[in-house]
């Protein structure tokens, strides 16, 4: 039989005192069933984290860290020593040694980092119209959108491509689409167009383009084989819960899409955490939270675990939160009745325990201390547990920002994906026929012109603006055109104009 590979968490404590030598330790081979770190604020949760990640890179396995509040990059430099980790690591008879681990900063936003995208062809109609938040109507021209796009070979690649097939279907090419492929309703392209700048104004350019980010580049091990620690600077995105939301589901459904099927294994290939879950929940759409949810409950078996970090299990949705294998609840604090009642329902929810006196003891555990309910290699849960947190081997503070620097100065990722494509995509397609139409139209004016047999007088020659301004074509396109070359849709326009 091969020996079980754990993950040292902790040392065991009984009447909140520790019992020398006994280690908590977390079973490999369950983790792809999730979980759930918890407690209030400055209890330990994030030290928790650090702890979970450090054991998972010690056994090949990377991560994937969403970082809202830019506070675990600290793995990435070796921890020092002090009298706190000292005893710790003497109650659980645990050798520690400073160390850091492999890091790589990715970012959908400001943030300096790998630049992670996906092409709008990618997201497909479906998940873009959850995305969206898209109704049934609106769904189904999105769906039309992409079939036209797929038979006349115009890329999908980012938010403006699709806002040009969009404005197309909805002026020009109206009759050439419905002609084939149905109804195009004005209503609801307008609205889909409404639901793309919402989308826009929280910085959703970012996750949309090319060069596409490839999710094996998550599954990398260093040459030592330390499992690499990817970090998703994310402290710019807590306004933007939209934003999130969009990414989260776009790297789930990608991640469950491009990974195969792996059965049982004996440690996940991939763990995913986010912090301060309750983002993603807060104002998520329905169909978002029913994606999610079959997502969490479908990338298991493709041996990838996610864990949810959040103050109070609250926070999480009762189908996913029942889905969670394990959990590491720190203290939570009972200010109010209702906090008394939510912690008292709370500590139902743990297995039964003739040790611990759960409702009292979530109230009093101390800080870096947690309870913790999880399940055995065979999927069986194991009993609670009062664990004193090991201490992190690497810094318990944020790197400087020079060593990030320095990390992302060597990254060969960074250097496969931050770079500018320009590749030809709908908007170009559409644009230049467009144009080739404005300029039939105005030859035909032309030759209406000298049919006339007038004498000729000098035409003032037209910029591009005012031929589009003038011409016969669609007000509907007319006007999105205008709000785009005067700055309304701003930025991308300009920047893929510079880009030609
Ligand atoms: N396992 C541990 N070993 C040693 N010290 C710890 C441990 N866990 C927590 N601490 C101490 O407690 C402090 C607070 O922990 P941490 O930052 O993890 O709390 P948190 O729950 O993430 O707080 P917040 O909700 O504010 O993010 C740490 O800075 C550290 O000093
Ligand atoms: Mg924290």
């Amino acid at each position: 039989m091969t020996k079980e590979t754990t993950l040292l968490i902790g040392g065991v404590m009984v009447d909140s005192t520790p019992i020398d030598g006994q280690r908590v330790t977390l079973s490999a081979k369950s983790l792809n069933r999730h979980g759930l770190i918890s407690g209030a604020t400055g209890t330990g949760k994030t030290k928790s984290l650090q702890v979970l990640i450090e054991e998972l890179s010690g056994i090949g396995v990377p991560s994937l860290v969403m970082d809202i509040k830019g506070d675990i990059s600290g793995l990435g430099a070796k921890g020092s020593t002090n009298k706190i980790i000292e005893k710790r690591a003497h109650h659980i008879q645990m050798d520690w040694i400073g160390k850091g681990f492999p890091i790589e900063f990715m970012s959908i936003s400001e943030e300096p980092g790998v630049s992670l995208k996906s092409t709008i062809s990618e997201f497909g109609p479906v998940i873009l119209s959850k995305i969206l938040s898209l109704n049934d109507t609106q769904t189904s021209l999105l769906s039309i959108l992409f079939l036209f796009c797929d038979d006349k070979k115009l890329p999908l690649l980012d938010l403006d491509d699709l806002k040009t097939v969009l404005r197309y279907a909805a002026g020009e090419g109206k009759s050439e689409i419905q002609k084939t492929y149905g109804l195009v309703p004005i209503n609801s392209a307008h609205a889909v167009m409404r639901r793309i700048t919402q989308l826009e104004q929280q910085g959703g350019n970012r996750i949309f383009g090319e060069p596409s980010f490839d999710v094996d580049d998550l599954c990398k091990t260093d040459e030592n084989g330390l499992g690499m620690v990817n970090i998703i600077r994310l402290t710019d995105v807590q306004s933007k819960p939209a934003l999130f939301s969009a990414f989260m589901m776009a790297l789930l459904a990608e991640v469950f899409e491009v990974f195969p099927e792996k059965g049982d294994v004996d440690k996940p290939e991939l763990m995913i955490f986010i912090d301060e879950a309750h983002l993603i929940f807060k104002n998520a759409s329905k169909e978002l939270l029913n994606q999610l949810d079959t997502i969490i409950k479908l990338i298991r078996s493709k041996g990838i675990g996610v864990v949810f970090i959040t103050q109070t299990p609250d926070d999480i949705p009762e189908n996913i939160l029942s889905q969670l294998g394990f959990k590491i609840q720190h203290a939570l604090r009972a200010f109010t009745a209702k906090d008394r009642k939510a912690i008292k329902l709370l500590s139902q929810n743990f297995p039964e325990s003739d040790v611990y006196d759960v409702e009292n003891l979530i109230t009093e555990l101390g800080i870096g201390e947690a309870l913790i309910s999880s399940l055995d290699r065979k999927g069986r849960p194991t009993p609670l547990v009062h664990s004193l947190m090991r201490p992190p081997y690497s810094r318990m503070d944020i790197l400087e920002s020079v060593e990030i620097k320095t990390i992302i100065k060597d990254s060969k990722l960074i250097a496969k994906y931050n770079k500018e494509l320009d590749r030809e995509s709908a908007h170009e397609i559409l644009m230049e026929r467009i144009e080739q139409m404005l300029e039939k139209d105005e030859e035909d004016k032309e030759e209406k012109n000298r049919r006339k047999a007038r004498p000729r007088t000098k035409r003032r020659e037209k910029n591009q603006f005012e031929k589009i301004m003038s011409s016969s074509i669609g007000t509907t396109i007319v006007r999105e055109l205008t709000r785009g070359i005067l700055g309304v849709f701003g930025i991308s326009t300009s920047t893929r104009r510079r880009k030609r």
